[in-house]
């Protein structure tokens, strides 16, 4: 027989009897109303399963928990959880990142970057992969070197710019090739100094396109450049949807904790320029969509295989430069949801900070 009392003790037990704010017994129904500490929605999750599996293991599969996990309210957020220092005149830093290489990180910054600018954004672009920058292809600028600029008597970069985008990439400088070879503090300094002794001037939005993985560069990034939130791409297979669970665990860390704003789906089905209504789901069907609703964080597009994007890849102009296309009416849909997912994490989250990292279970930031 269930009881309040063994409720109320057992919440204390666990020490979740803080976030309650009242509860119900009837018969074997327990109603629980609850906030959880973010209003992430990963956070809310997470307290969920907790507490379903906490009550099951302790009064059995007959006690039925009716749980309501509320959001806090913006000033119950702990502020302490991001930190750092503010970039002036940048809006919203977004990294775009993977567990996993090659499936599109690149391509799909560069799409998502031109997209805003037609939108009429002030948009730039930081190609943070020092060992193997893709930025000055894509935007067909593989020549250009950025210049000097003095303002308020200290020198600057000027990033180069092309279809409105602004952009800085360690293959715009002369020692590109050395680069390979640097080690973990050489790489994290050299993008410390893409972005924060460049002249980026007033930006809605820096793209910051992250090498594959979940290594030095990640977290030097994450500590120095106050992430506002993270926008995972992957493709539908399997294997790197067990990558990209890693990439987006990194993000959700307690200790890193920036949200992350959804999944672009790359490559998600083939369309021949012939049939362009026609959708083959050749790596399968929505392998996306279900570790998606898994880890509670939306999808936001789902961009088709298509030759032409790989083309305008290799030639320097975005796909999404073809006016009118399929493609840019995709970008355009997958473009406002990430806005969309963006003003909803601003109405929660302080603007954007570096975020702290205080301990880091299994790894330990060399950079430092
Ligand atoms: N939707 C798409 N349709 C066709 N080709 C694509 C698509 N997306 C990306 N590609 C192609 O796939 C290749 C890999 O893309 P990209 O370089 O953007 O991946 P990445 O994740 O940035 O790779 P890395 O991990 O090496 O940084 C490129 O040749 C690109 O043109
Ligand atoms: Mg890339």
């Amino acid at each position: 027989m269930m009881t309040k009392e063994k409720v109320q003790s057992f919440l204390k037990e666990i020490e979740v009897d803080d976030l309650v704010q009242n509860f119900q017994v009837m018969g074997n129904d327990v109603y629980i109303d609850m906030t959880a500490h973010s209003p992430a929605m990963h956070e809310k999750k997470k307290l969920e399963v907790a507490m379903k599996q906490a009550f099951a293991t302790e009064f059995g599969e007959d006690v039925v928990l009716k749980l309501k996990i509320a959001s806090p309210e913006p000033s119950e957020i702990q502020q302490s959880q991001i930190k750092g220092k503010q970039i002036p005149g940048i809006q919203n830093i977004i990294a775009i990142a993977s567990g996993k290489g090659g499936v599109g990180k690149s391509t799909v910054t560069a799409n998502l970057a031109v997209t805003l600018a037609n939108m009429g954004f002030k948009v730039g672009v930081l190609d943070a992969d020092i060992y193997g920058p893709s930025i000055p292809t894509m935007f067909d600028t593989v020549d250009a070197k950025p210049l000097s600029v003095q303002i308020d008597g200290k020198n600057l970069m000027k990033p180069v710019e092309n279809y409105g985008v602004k952009m800085l990439s360690i293959g715009y400088f002369s020692g590109a090739n050395q680069a390979v070879v640097w080690r973990g503090p050489m790489a994290s300094k050299a993008l410390n100094q893409m972005i924060r002794d460049a002249a980026w001037g007033e930006l809605d939005f820096l793209l910051v396109d992250l090498p594959p993985g979940t290594g030095d560069i990640h977290l030097s990034i994450i500590q120095e450049v106050p992430v506002t939130g993270a926008v995972i791409v992957s493709t539908p297979q399997h294997v790197a949807l067990a990558d990209v669970r890693k990439g987006i665990a990194m993000f959700q860390m307690e200790s890193i904790n920036i949200p992350v704003l959804g999944l672009i789906e790359n490559m998600s089905y083939f369309t021949p320029a012939e049939l362009p209504d026609n959708k083959y789901y050749i790596f399968g069907n929505q392998g996306a969509q279900f570790l998606a609703e898994d880890l509670g964080i939306p999808v936001l597009g789902e961009i088709p295989l298509i030759q032409s994007i790989r083309e305008s890849g290799d030639v320097g102009r975005p796909a999404v430069l073809q006016e009118g296309s399929k493609i840019a009416e995709v970008y355009t849909k997958t473009t406002q949801n990430m806005i969309g997912s963006l003003v909803e994490r601003n109405k929660f989250l302080p603007p954007t900070e570096a975020v702290k990292i205080t301990t880091m279970a299994g790894c330990s930031p060399k950079n430092k």
